[in-house]
C-alpha cells in the first residue's frame, strides 16, 4: 500500500534514486528551497552525491539499505530511468514514492511503453515486439523498412538501437539483438524532433514548460532550442497531448515526453521519462521556474512555479568527446554574458558521456543557436 500524499515543507528531507546530473540539479534546487537531500547511488563518489546531505552507496535491489533510506526521508522519488521497479514496489509502504513506481515500470519498458501509448490512444510509430529469443527477422518485416530494433530494457542515449535501412542489415540486426527482447519502430522521416517537460502536482495541478526543439547527434541529444521553431498548432497538439498522457498515467512529479513532427506536422510520441529531462535544462537559466524546482514541488505537495520561458535560448550538452585533448578552454566562454556554464563534476570523461551543459540566451532562437554554434565549435 504506498503512503497517502502529504505535503512536505521545506526543513524536510527529499531522498533520490540515482546519483547522476538530475540528481545534483536537482539537489540543487532543492537544497535552495531549504530542503535536505539524501542521495542512493550504487557508484561511490556520484555527481549528485558530491551536492547533498549524504550518499548511501548500495545496490537498489539491497532491500535493508534500501528500506533504511526510504525510512529517512520524507519523500522519494528517482532520477534514473533504469532503477528497478520491483525494489521500488518494496519500499512504497514506508515512504511517499513520486512518481509511483507503477509509472517507472510502464516507462522504463520499451515494450510496456509502447502498448502504454497504443491504448491509450496516442500516436506513435509503428512497432513490433520481440521477445527473447525471438524472431528479429519476422518483426523488422513485420514494421517495414527502413526500420530501427531497439532493445526493450535499459536503453539511453541512443544505446542498443540499430537502423535497418536495406534487405542486408536485417541480418546484422538479427545477430545483434540475438537473444534479447527487442521492439522494432518504423524510422519515422520526421521534420524535427521536439519536447514537452511537464509537472503534475498530487492535487493534479498541472503545468508545461514552453515546447522545445531537440537536435540529436550519432542518437544523443546535442542542442535544444526554446522555443520550439514550429507552427502553433503543433506546439499546441503537443502541449495537449502531454497533459493527457501525464493525467492518464497518474503522474506525481516531473515528465518528459520525447515527440517526432512529421512532414505533415503530425505529433507522435517517441518516449516518456517520468523525471526531469535533458532538453528542460533550459528551464535553469530561461524559466521563471526550473524543471528540477517544480519536481521539487510537485513531489513535496507544494503549489507549481511559473513554467513562463523569460528569453529564448539555447542548450548544449557538453559530452566527454570535449576533453579529448584535456579540460576544455572555459574562459572564452565564461567571458561571454548571454552564457551560463553547468558542469556536473564528474572525473572521467569518457566519449559520449555526458559531462555538463551550457545555454545562450538572445533575442531570439535562431540567433541563439547561431551563437551557440560558434561557441560549441570555439571549445
Ligand atoms: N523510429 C524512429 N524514427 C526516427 N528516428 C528515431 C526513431 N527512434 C529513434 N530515433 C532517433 O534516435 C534518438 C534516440 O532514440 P530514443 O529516444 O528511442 O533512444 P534512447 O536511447 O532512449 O535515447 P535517450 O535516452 O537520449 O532518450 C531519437 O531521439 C531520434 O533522433
Ligand atoms: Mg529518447
Amino acid at each position: 500500500m504506498s503512503v497517502p500524499a502529504k505535503t512536505v515543507l521545506p526543513g524536510g528531507t527529499i531522498g533520490v534514486l540515482g546519483g547522476g546530473q538530475l540528481g545534483r540539479m536537482l539537489a540543487q534546487a532543492a537544497t535552495r528551497l531549504g530542503y535536505r537531500v539524501h542521495i542512493f547511488e550504487p557508484q561511490a563518489n556520484s555527481p549528485a552525491g558530491a551536492v547533498a546531505h549524504l550518499e548511501v552507496n548500495a545496490a537498489y535491489e539491497d532491500l535493508v539499505a534500501l528500506s533504511a533510506f526510504a525510512r529517512g526521508c520524507d519523500v522519494v522519488t528517482y532520477e534514473f530511468e533504469n532503477v528497478p521497479a520491483a525494489p521500488l514496489r518494496a519500499i512504497e509502504g514506508l515512504t511517499q514514492l513520486h512518481p509511483s513506481w507503477q509509472v517507472l515500470e510502464t516507462c522504463q519498458n520499451r515494450s510496456r511503453e509502447k502498448n502504454w501509448l497504443k491504448q491509450n490512444g496516442f500516436p506513435h510509430a509503428r512497432f513490433a515486439e520481440v521477445a527473447a529469443g525471438g524472431d528479429v527477422a519476422a518483426g523488422i518485416r513485420e514494421v517495414g523498412l527502413p526500420c530501427v530494433v531497439k532493445t526493450a530494457d535499459f536503453g539511453y542515449d541512443g544505446k542498443g538501437q540499430v537502423k535497418v535501412r536495406e534487405e542486408v542489415d536485417i541480418a546484422v540486426a538479427q545477430k545483434a539483438f540475438a537473444g534479447q527482447a527487442c521492439v522494432i519502430e518504423q524510422w519515422i522521416d520526421f521534420a524535427c524532433e521536439v519536447s514537452v517537460v511537464m509537472a503534475r502536482s498530487a492535487k493534479a495541478a498541472i503545468r508545461v514548460f514552453p515546447l522545445v526543439e531537440n537536435i540529436h547527434t550519432n542518437h544523443i541529444l546535442d542542442f535544444s532550442i526554446a522555443p520550439a521553431r514550429v507552427a502553433p498548432e503543433t506546439a499546441t497538439a503537443a502541449e495537449k497531448m502531454a497533459r493527457l498522457i501525464a493525467e492518464k498515467i497518474g503522474l506525481v512529479g516531473v515528465m518528459g515526453v520525447e515527440m517526432f513532427v512529421t512532414r505533415e506536422g503530425a505529433v507522435l510520441v517517441n518516449e516518456l521519462a517520468p523525471r526531469t529531462h535533458n532538453s528542460g535544462h533550459y528551464t535553469i537559466d530561461a524559466c521563471a521556474t526550473s524543471q528540477f524546482e517544480q519536481q521539487v514541488r510537485a513531489i513535496c505537495g507544494l503549489p507549481l512555479g511559473d513554467p513562463r520561458l523569460l528569453s529564448p535560448v539555447v542548450m548544449v550538452n557538453l559530452l566527454g568527446d570535449a576533453w579529448a585533448s584535456g579540460e576544455p578552454r572555459w574562459d572564452g566562454l565564461l567571458a561571454e554574458p548571454a552564457v551560463r556554464l553547468h558542469l556536473y563534476g564528474k572525473s572521467e570523461p569518457r566519449p559520449g558521456r555526458k559531462m555538463g551543459h551550457f545555454t545562450v540566451t538572445a533575442r531570439d532562437a535562431d540567433m541563439a543557436l547561431g551563437f551557440a554554434q560558434k561557441i560549441k565549435a570555439r571549445l
